[in-house]
């Protein structure tokens, strides 16, 4: 007989079958490049990856994690504090907080796991985190494990990028404020680069209202590193927020923490960073649970991410020509009569509303050769599903030119 989440579980997956929502995975069949070859569709320009510079294949990226695996081996078989530390881990952190412009920075197997020691870490009862909505799902999780891991931390949520007037950020710090329950620290939590929409949050003028309320700043960059501002260290970059490169890191005028991702365009294997005082990192290391009970980041992996950093801060040239892939793409995608989201990021959301729609589109450009997923409900609220377009610098402007064709088959 079957039992109870069986029956519920097959009811949930027939309807995503029968509403055309239901994702199927493709297979991958060589490396991730400006092309890829899918299993069941053969080559294929890729317009879907997070690969924005280039680097998931670059040469010296893999023979970098190849000398790892030889020198250091297959595993840590550790957490980082009984004996998973291990030179590389120190070189990436050094040359992230390098990257970054922060006294320190600490790596984790993933953003989402950085995300989920930040929060529960720092936060203490008394303190509230106030998060803009549209903010990515381990930001969300983050917030809702550390009201239930520690009773009395406060959360509040601000409509998208609003930061002023009726439910905007200036609005809840006022509240946070009134509040007598809140005699803590207040938190200020943001994307960058929101996934989604493409759009980037306004950090300069966050600053200023958190330097008011005594609020920290906290920016969760993962599609922003490597790509935004002119040396592809970030939004904070692009608003100035930044030191140059040789100077010394402080913590004056910018953002407090960032997290961000080592799984995008900084070599695109796989792990997550928190960056920002000495303090912060410290704390992390004695207390944050997802590193006392967890393994450290691959050594492998850790020298290919410090490669790929090294590479992008000896040739800025790479983010130039994401800029150019990126304004050349909007610009055609837009002639080709399509609605696509204005911004300054590697995200070009195409909204066709529909989410079985986006599906049905993508599924008829993989067949023209070309890789772009469909985004719909739940990942996207409901009747904003898009076709989320993502440049690399790796495209050639033939690439996003075939692209155009192909969308205009549509
Ligand atoms: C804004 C943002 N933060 C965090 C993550 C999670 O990154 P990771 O894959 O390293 O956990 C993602 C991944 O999609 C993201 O888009």
């Amino acid at each position: 007989m079957p039992n109870r989440f069986d029956e519920r579980t097959d009811a949930t997956l027939a309807s995503l079958r029968a509403g055309g929502q239901y994702k199927h995975l493709q297979m991958i069949e060589g490396p991730m490049g400006p092309s890829v070859r899918l299993r069941e569709f053969g080559e294929c320009l890729c317009f879907c990856s997070n690969n924005y510079l280039g680097l998931a294949n670059h040469p010296e990226v893999v023979e970098a994690g190849i000398k790892g695996l030889r020198d250091y081996g297959a595993g840590t078989a550790s957490v980082r504090f009984i004996c998973g530390t291990f030179t590389p881990h120190e070189t990436l952190e050094r040359s992230i907080a390098r990257y970054m412009g922060t006294e320190s920075a600490y790596t984790f197997v993933s953003a989402w796991t950085a995300a989920e020691a930040l929060f529960p870490t720092l936060c203490e009862p008394g303190d509230i985190i106030i998060s803009d909505e549209l903010n990515h799902a381990c930001i969300i999780d983050a917030i809702r494990l550390t009201t239930v891991i520690k009773k009395g931390v406060h959360k509040a949520v601000y409509r998208n990028n609003s930061l002023s007037g009726p439910g905007s950020l200036a609005e809840a710090l006022a509240n946070a404020k009134a509040n007598k329950e809140v005699t803590g620290q207040i938190w200020v939590v943001t994307d960058g680069v929101f996934s989604m929409e493409g759009s980037i949050g306004d950090l300069a003028t966050m600053r200023r209202l958190c330097d008011e309320f005594n609020a920290m700043l906290v920016v969760d960059d993962s599609h922003g590193h490597g790509v935004m501002g002119k040396t592809g260290r970030g939004t904070h970059e692009h608003f100035g927020m930044i030191n140059p490169l040789d100077a010394a890191p402080t913590n004056a005028n910018r953002v407090d923490i960032f997290t961000g991702t080592l799984g995008k365009a900084l070599g695109g294997g796989a792990g997550g960073f928190v960056a920002g005082s000495r303090r912060v990192t410290e704390l992390l290391v004695q207390r944050g649970r997802p590193t006392l009970f967890s393994n450290a980041l691959p050594v492998t992996v850790a020298c290919s991410a410090n490669k790929a950093i090294e590479l992008l801060l000896a040739d800025p040239g790479m983010v130039a020509r994401l800029r150019d892939n990126c304004m050349h793409a909007r610009t055609s995608i837009r002639a080709a009569g399509f609605e696509v989201i204005e911004s300054p990021t590697a995200i070009c959301p195409i909204i066709v509303h529909d989410t079985a729609k986006a599906i049905r589109m993508s599924r008829r450009l993989l067949e023209l050769g070309v890789f772009v997923i469909g985004f719909g409900y739940p990942v996207v609220p409901e009747g904003h599903a898009r076709l989320r377009v993502q440049i690399s610098a790796a495209h050639t402007r033939e690439h996003i030119d075939r692209l155009v064709d192909a969308l205009r088959k549509l």
